[in-house]
């Protein structure tokens, strides 16, 4: 349901929120039901010593008392019961999609704040059972506005991201202080679990701007929640990526730059439906807590033979020349003037040059219980979109990257 611009609760929102508000004294309204609810499940009633939840086989270990509107139940689908109520900051973006029909098809309440018009948003809306997405206008320097937004869930994922930088957003805001203040106000409403969204190669020593700010947004994350499970994804591709998408748009310009040819980089890009799956795996799993995952794909490519890979699927000449560094920031500072999506930024030419850092240290997918997709798996499914008519449905051939030892 949508809010109002003026800012009041629609009255999906105002339900839920009278809904979820703990209830003290008296026999609750509806109350007859949720005793009811509880016999069908077996469960003891609340208000008799033990919450209702408590005795919940929940995915999640909750403290607060939620309606029983969100105990799980049912056999797991769209129309089934989760437990989880998520708020998904950046759901309108390229991940966002992934993790709203993910936590939408085992039945989760997912309540979407959104800058954009309410018709870009369009389609989430099959994504959940009917009245299980909850859209909500924000504002991310409105410190209310994000209150509103976490205050009835057990679950906050931010997904918030651009880019490029914008004269009202520079990556300063867009990775570290709105990230900030949601962790702070999720800690301060209760909020079981938060988890954010980082890169693979944050790294206070990066070129890329975008990559340091993503550094000290984790450490900003961690301050202000320490239990926020960080993930770390490498680039990601996807049907709607800006990655795999992005060099095969290059042909347009006649042939493909590379910082040194590409092979000077190493890239292990990983495919967005699984880290929406390590999203929705680390909520379930109590012993994320705390904990930071880095999560690539199964295998490494050096960017030149990646991009030719790219080109032999998407059946174009692959024709690609070296571009030194500050001539490739040079073409790119033209795109940079472009008032709306800039197609390549300098940040983005060091970031897509940078080798993709290796953590054996830390916890990946086979952890999460994911066992990754190669590029060679669902490249085509980006890349069938760049062929010609004739190419169109052919089948994909016996073409393979060179792969590098991870
Ligand atoms: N894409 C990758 O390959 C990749 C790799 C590693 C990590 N990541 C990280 O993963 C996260 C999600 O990536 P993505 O590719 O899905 O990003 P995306 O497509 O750019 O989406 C970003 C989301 O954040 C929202 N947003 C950005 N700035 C905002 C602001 N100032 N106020 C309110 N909303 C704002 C956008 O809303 P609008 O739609 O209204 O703009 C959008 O919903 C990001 O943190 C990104 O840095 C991405």
């Amino acid at each position: 349901m949508l809010r109002s611009p003026r800012g009041r609760r629609g009255p999906a929102l105002r339900s839920r929120a009278a809904a979820a508000a703990p209830r003290t004294r008296g026999p609750a309204p509806g109350g007859h039901k949720m005793a009811a609810a509880a016999r069908r499940l077996r469960l003891p009633r609340a208000g008799h010593g033990i919450s209702v939840l408590t005795a919940a086989p929940s995915a999640l270990q909750q403290h607060r008392q939620v309606h029983h509107a969100v105990i799980p139940h049912g056999r797991s689908g769209r129309s089934s019961v989760s437990g989880i109520v998520a708020t998904v900051f950046g759901a309108t973006g390229f991940l966002g999609r992934y993790v709203v029909n993910r936590l939408g098809r085992i039945g989760s309440q997912v309540i979407i704040p959104y800058r954009c018009d309410q018709y870009d948003l369009m389609y989430l809306r099959p994504m959940g059972d009917l009245g299980q997405l909850l859209f909500l206008e924000w504002d991310c320097r409105d410190k209310d506005s994000i209150r509103r937004a976490v205050e009835h869930s057990n679950v906050v994922i931010n997904l918030i991201g651009k880019e490029w930088e914008t004269k009202n957003f520079k990556f300063e805001d867009e990775f570290v202080n709105i990230p900030q203040s949601i962790a702070r106000i999720s800690k301060e409403a209760g909020v079981e679990k938060f988890i954010h969204v980082s890169h693979l190669n944050a790294s206070m020593k990066s070129p890329s701007k975008y990559l340091r700010n993503k550094a000290v947004g984790e450490e900003a994350v961690r301050e202000e929640f320490p239990d926020a499970v960080i993930l770390k994804p490498s680039e990601m591709f996807g049907r709607e990526d800006r990655f795999l998408n992005h060099y095969a748009n290059m042909r347009w310009f006649g042939g493909v730059p590379l910082v040194s040819l590409g092979k000077k980089t190493v890239k292990q890009p990983v495919y967005v439906v699984d880290v929406a799956k390590a999203i929705v795996n680390a909520i379930k799993n109590p012993d994320a807590k705390g904990k930071t995952y880095a999560l690539a794909g199964p295998h490494r490519y050096l960017l030149y033979d990646m991009v030719e890979y790219i080109y032999a699927v998407a059946h174009h000449p692959f024709i690609p020349y070296p571009l030194p560094r500050p001539l490739y920031h040079f073409v790119a500072r033209f795109f940079e003037m472009n008032p709306f999506e800039p197609w390549l930024t300098r940040d983005k030419v060091d970031r897509f040059h940078t080798t993709d850092m290796t953590f054996p240290d830390l916890p990946g997918f086979e952890e999460l219980g994911i066992e990754p997709a190669p590029l060679e798996q669902k490249a085509i499914e980006v890349l069938r979109r760049h062929r010609r008519f004739r190419w169109l449905d052919a089948e994909l051939e016996e073409v393979k990257p060179k792969t590098q030892p991870v």
